[in-house]
């Protein structure tokens, strides 16, 4: 049975000392998260080490927001999965829709990242969404496979169970607008199929795949009570206490 993971990306806010007082608050009031929620929170670099520490033996989970595809050397400004793993870091968000637009990151690059973060044994929370453009031309279908296929080129099927997907629609990420239940549903049973496509069946029913953009603590229980909607990636309400507790503690 799929677990369900709610996480938090923190973007770029957050001092390391902020970070760290605020992961502190949230080890005690997420400490009684249902056992079938993984939680999940994803500071920025400066502040990985910090929440490490403060979230050590709480049910949270560390996670980055991005990586470099190399293992080390002369690469200015770049982070290396060794140093996340060295701070205690599980999962790694990659080809998020900031990166893809800002930075310009190609699904050719963001594969190649997913396949470094398996090989040295991290998890990848691989991005995908459609732009409201592509939406509104009938083309989020279209959008979404190819982010799909050439995100995932060359992993292998075993491989699976360490990747979570991150549907999250463009139109969605930090507007207000959230996707209905059943739009988000209906795309992400289009995500499914199209695993099942790549992969398998099996692969499709085990891989968690979360919705993002604009969740909040009054639309997260409508989203997690669709069957395909696996938890939430969520951005400006992890930033508080309240309303990152109350997303966590869902209720479906
Ligand atoms: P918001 O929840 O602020 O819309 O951000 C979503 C997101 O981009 C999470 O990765």
């Amino acid at each position: 049975m799929r677990k369900y993971l709610i996480a938090g990306n923190w973007k770029m806010n957050m001092k390391p000392s902020e970070a760290k007082v605020f992961a502190k608050q949230l080890t005690d009031s997420i400490k009684d998260v249902s056992s079938d929620v993984i939680v999940m929170i994803a500071p920025p670099f400066t502040a990985l080490q910090a929440v490490g520490e403060a979230i050590k033996g709480s049910v949270i989970k560390l996670g980055a927001q991005n990586m470099n595809d190399n293992e080390k050397g002369a690469f200015t400004g770049e982070i290396s999965a060794d140093m996340l793993l060295d701070v205690g870091v599980e999962y790694v968000i990659l080809g998020h829709s900031e990166r893809r637009q800002i930075y310009k990151e190609s699904n050719e690059f963001i594969n190649k990242k997913v396949l470094f973060a398996l090989k040295k044994g991290l998890k990848p929370v691989l991005c995908i969404g459609e732009l409201l453009e592509e939406r509104e031309s009938g083309k989020t279908n279209s959008v979404l496979k190819t982010q799909l296929v050439e995100g995932l080129k060359n992993v292998a099927k075993d491989d699976m169970k360490n990747i979570v997907i991150a549907y999250e629609p463009v139109w969605a990420i930090g507007t207000g607008k959230v996707a209905t239940p059943e739009v988000a549903e209906e795309t992400h049973k289009f995500v499914r199929d199209t695993l099942a496509e790549i992969f398998d069946k099996t692969v499709a029913e085990n891989t968690i795949i979360q919705y993002g953009g604009s969740v909040t603590d009054a639309s997260v229980d409508g989203l997690m009570k669709q069957p395909d909607i696996d938890g939430a990636l969520v951005g400006g309400a992890s930033l508080k206490a309240d309303s990152f507790t109350r997303i966590v503690k869902f209720v479906r």
